[in-house]
């Protein structure tokens, strides 16, 4: 297909003539069969739902062909409709469109569908099991049809997935506005997501799925990176070198199989345990394993001369994390790290695989005796428990990678609760990326080059370094490690060979950071060294973004990590001052109903109009957050914030007066 063609088929929208129907592509990862959770009238709403998207003459085909999908996979996802040409991040000129930014969106868009990238692309799914782009292909369809032509005085919406059209607005605000899975705060358990997205109306975007923002492995190996690298500081006696700590988790899957590369990058020795021996292969063939073992008496005499000889290699363990914790604590292997990654945000529908039952037995359970593989998960995670707490009580440090692990743990009676009835062990962000990273402002900043072209990523990457490199010579000492990291993983980003899709990097910067990095771009791409715009954006895991009490805000002690103010205003700020595009969303890594979080994406395209842009929307973006952390009592984030409003006119905070707790404790007595 060529160019011309390529272009007429992505404005076509939903086709006058019936396409051919779809083989089943075996050849790609499908997404499991989900809950048959409709009831026969809401089937037929279900289906009625499906039809609204077509024109009259083809319902009576259509209606068989919805109806035989909802049975099989438990959605709609009209894979007719699914189109010919391949879907990829291009150049963004190979887009139809009449605004840049346009095609910049359809450009994400394609590299979160990608095949190469996408977790279940025939099904919409970026990443996470279930984080979902759109619906079904009618949405995708429609949606490039409404980009093809939207101007830049129009704004396109988006509820979950489905373009509700184009609006009349201004030149100024933002060209797309997204919502996903946003319901009533009632109606949020995990059925009423299976319920609502089989109906078609609502769908769980994951974070940088639903957004648009994906850009493949690189953003969760360097957020991997820097955990373990700050998890490792903070065990370590001063001057004493990170090298062959021994850091032990579980799983090989989407996000989690960043473990072993992270780990090898922060320069320590990892075992990772898989019970799918699939997913290690995958790792192992990437590279990203450097060693398999399944018979545990050679695993641990491995184990033991990489330890001794502080040889830094990452190892997978082809079986159940709850047996390794049980083994390595048997045989007396003192292990400095500890976490897992296994779903459990997703705990009985094939997250967590249980102790004692073999891959294909637990597959089988839990669709045709889920009581039982219910059991089976609660035992197991009891068990796991008790392992974990045999190596902490000699010292390992334990923490929750944001998968739920805790939660699901204590709600299956794991003795892992404190006397006051608290996790007894923190979650990542709690210790390490709340009080070193978000506090400071420093959160995930990514770009991708819209011209897709590798030449244009070399430059930003030298851009990047060199805007760091300068602003670390003024930087206050507390900020120093975290920027003097982030210019090394730039320097050796190339290296690392991580861009998969999309030609996109990421690193971890403050606000001033941000907005000075994506101003040079800015200039850059005035001056023409920098070939075509850039897309600035970040992951929704962020300072301000996220309102996630488990997670992104668990280092939040006022009582507030409950509200969600934070991640909606942070999208409302975001959208007046001058995003491209915004997104609000329930749900991400840690489940539906459980979090509620927002991102951006902005086009950077070399004019001065941008510059204020970058200026007003990066301030707010980071400093909302520091300022809800700062008002939090959080120490970093109320340096962070006298800093911020030192450095920025205009910016006038309230800052929390601190009260003696013996003061208060007094006060009760007295009354
Ligand atoms: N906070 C973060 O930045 C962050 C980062 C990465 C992942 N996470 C969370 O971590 C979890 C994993 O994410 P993912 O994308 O890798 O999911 P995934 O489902 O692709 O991978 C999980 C892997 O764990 C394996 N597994 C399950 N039970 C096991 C057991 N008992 N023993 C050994 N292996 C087992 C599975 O086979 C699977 O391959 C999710 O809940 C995600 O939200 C959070």
């Amino acid at each position: 297909m060529n160019k011309e063609e390529f272009k007429i088929r992505v404005a076509e929208g939903i086709p006058e003539e019936l396409p051919a129907p779809k083989p089943y592509d075996y050849r790609l990862n499908h997404a499991p069969k989900r809950k048959d959770i409709l009831n026969s009238s809401e089937k037929i709403l279900a289906i009625k739902n499906a039809l609204r998207y077509f024109p009259v003459k083809f319902h009576s085909v259509l209606a068989v062909e919805f109806a035989r999908e909802l049975q099989n996979y438990g959605r709609i996802y009209m894979y007719r409709f699914k189109p010919d040409y391949e879907i990829k991040a291009r150049s963004f000129d190979d887009f139809p469109h009449r605004t840049i930014s346009a095609a910049a969106i359809m450009l994400m868009i394609s590299n979160n569908l990608d095949k190469a990238v996408a977790q279940h692309p025939d099904e919409l799914i970026t990443y996470g099991g279930n984080g979902a782009v759109f619906q079904n292909w009618a949405q995708y369809r429609l949606t490039m049809k409404y980009l093809s032509e939207m101007t830049d005085e129009q704004t396109l919406v988006m509820y979950s997935g489905h373009p509700m059209g184009l609006f009349p607005s201004h030149k100024d605000s933002p060209r797309m506005v997204v919502t996903n899975g946003m319901v009533v705060p009632n109606y949020s358990t995990q059925d009423h997501w299976e319920k609502f997205n089989a109906m078609g109306v609502s769908q769980y975007g994951q974070m940088t799925a639903g957004s648009y923002m994906y850009i493949g492995p690189q953003g969760i190996v360097h957020g991997t990176t820097i955990t373990i690298l700050n998890a490792a500081r903070k065990i370590s006696k001063k001057g004493e070198t990170l090298k062959g700590k021994l850091f032990v988790s579980s799983g090989l899957g989407g996000m989690s199989g960043a473990q072993p590369k992270a780990a090898g990058i922060a320069g320590v020795i990892s075992l990772v345990a898989e019970i799918n021996p699939k997913a290690i292969e995958t790792r192992r063939s990437q590279g990203w394993v450097d060693e398999v073992f399944s018979d545990t008496g050679k695993l641990i005499e491995r184990v033991k001369r990489a330890v001794s000889a502080r040889e830094i290699t990452s190892i997978a363990y082809e079986g159940n994390i709850v047996e390794l914790w049980e083994k390595l604590a048997d045989e007396d292997i003192y292990v400095d790290l500890g976490s897992d990654q296994t779903s459990l945000h997703n705990p009985w529908a094939g997250g967590y695989y249980p102790a004692g039952l073999s891959f294909e037995e637990s597959n089988r359970m839990m669709s045709e005796e889920p009581d039982k593989f219910r059991e089976a998960v609660r035992k197991s995670l009891r068990r796991q428990v008790e392992a974990i707490n045999r190596h902490t009580k000699r010292g390992t440090y334990f923490f929750d990678y944001g998968n739920a692990f805790l939660l699901e743990a204590s709600r299956a009676g794991g003795d892992i609760l404190n006397r006051d009835g608290e996790f007894r062990y923190p979650s990542y962000v709690q210790d390490i990326m709340g009080p070193m990273c978000f506090d400071y402002g420093f959160g995930p900043f990514r770009w991708v080059c819209c011209s897709n072209d590798p030449a244009d990523l070399k430059v930003t990457d030298t851009i990047a370094a060199e805007t760091l490199a300068s602003l670390i010579e003024k930087s206050p000492e507390r900020i120093k490690q975290q920027m003097a990291d982030n210019i090394h993983w730039i320097k050796e980003a190339a290296k690392n060979k991580l861009v998969v899709g999309s030609q996109a990097r990421i690193l971890y910067a403050d606000a001033e950071g941000r907005t000075a990095i994506a101003n040079a771009f800015n200039k850059a791409i005035e001056k023409g060294e920098i070939s075509a715009p850039v897309v600035i954006g970040r992951d929704h895991h962020d300072v301000s973004g996220t309102d996630s009490p488990y997670r992104e805000t668990s280092n939040i002690y006022d009582g507030s990590k409950f509200t969600a103010d934070m991640a909606v205003h942070n999208v409302i700020g975001d959208s007046f001052r001058g995003a491209t595009w915004v997104s609000l969303h329930n749900g991400g890594g840690v489940g539906w109903g459980e979090v509620i979080n927002g991102g951006f994406g902005m086009v950077l395209d070399g004019t001065s109009s941008t510059e204020n842009k970058i200026l007003s929307m990066l301030n707010w973006d980071v400093n909302n957050g520091i300022a809800r952390r700062s008002w939090a009592r959080n120490d970093g984030a109320i340096f962070t914030l006298k800093r911020e409003m030192e450095r920025t006119p205009g910016l006038n905070i309230t800052v929390p007066n601190i009260a003696d707790d013996d003061l208060i404790e007094e006060a009760l007595k007295r009354i």
